[in-house]
């Protein structure tokens, strides 16, 4: 059978990666087989593309040109990580998938959302989330607890922009789930880690009822 798809997505400081990583390790817990990744990256070729990506240096091409490599990420992380784990029954938690893509690129970078939907449907197909926690904080809160966790490191390409684009992207996730209430969970990531770890276990339990998984016998390995 194959496993569950889940996506984190939301701005940047709204918690993602903490809470994907929490959320990967309680389904493990279930003896369910599970893979925690992230995007951009995922795997050894979307990592270089990450890399690329994150030091700036396609910015100068135009958000066209960034949505187009983001998506060249997305089609190895799925080939060659997310799909063998799906088939194989894992589960997968990944922090930020296409999305992120709709949002960053489309919503506050204005590429054309026709061109957004076409990449996703090439390169996404029928691998879609079965389940999408969207992390909400205001915008501004969201900057301030990034540039905490950075300290004295650099911005990369997206924390740089300014409040206004931020702002964009808050709005574009809460627009996103509105739209699609079956796939699409908000989580209110202002209070504590643990008030928000249990938020989203409960959405998960109801929604994806883990306890009655099938264990992936293969993950015990001694
Ligand atoms: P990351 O360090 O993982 O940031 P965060 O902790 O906020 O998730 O960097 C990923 C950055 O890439 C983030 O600013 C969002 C951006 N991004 C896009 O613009 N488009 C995409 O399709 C994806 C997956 C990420």
């Amino acid at each position: 059978m194959r496993g569950r798809f889940i996506t984190f997505e939301g701005g940047e400081g709204t918690g993602k990666s903490t809470h994907a990583s929490l959320l990967a390790q309680r389904i493990k817990s279930f003896g369910i087989g599970t893979l925690l990744t992230r995007e951009p990256g995922g795997s050894p070729g979307a990592e270089v593309m990450r890399y690329v990506l994150l030091s700036g240096a396609v910015r100068p091409l135009g958000a066209e040109a960034e949505a187009v490599v983001f998506a060249a990420a997305r089609d190895d992380h799925l080939t060659t990580m997310i799909r063998p784990a799906l088939e194989r029954g894992k589960w997968v938690v990944c922090d930020r998938f296409a999305d992120s893509t709709r949002i960053y690129q489309g919503v506050a970078g204005k590429v054309d959302p026709l061109a957004i939907k076409a990449m996703e449907r090439i390169i996404v197909g029928d691998t879609k989330p079965d389940l999408t926690l969207i992390l909400d904080v205001p915008a501004k809160e969201g900057m301030k607890r990034a540039a905490e966790r950075r300290g004295s490191g650099s911005t990369d390409r997206f924390e740089g922009e300014a409040l206004s684009f931020h702002e964009k992207l808050r709005d574009g996730f809460l627009t996103l789930a509105a739209n699609e209430p079956d796939r699409c969970v908000l989580i209110d990531a202002t209070s504590s880690k643990e008030q928000v770890a249990e938020q989203i276990w409960r959405v998960v339990s109801k929604k994806l009822d883990p306890a009655s998984a099938p264990i992936a016998f293969e993950d015990f390995k001694v």
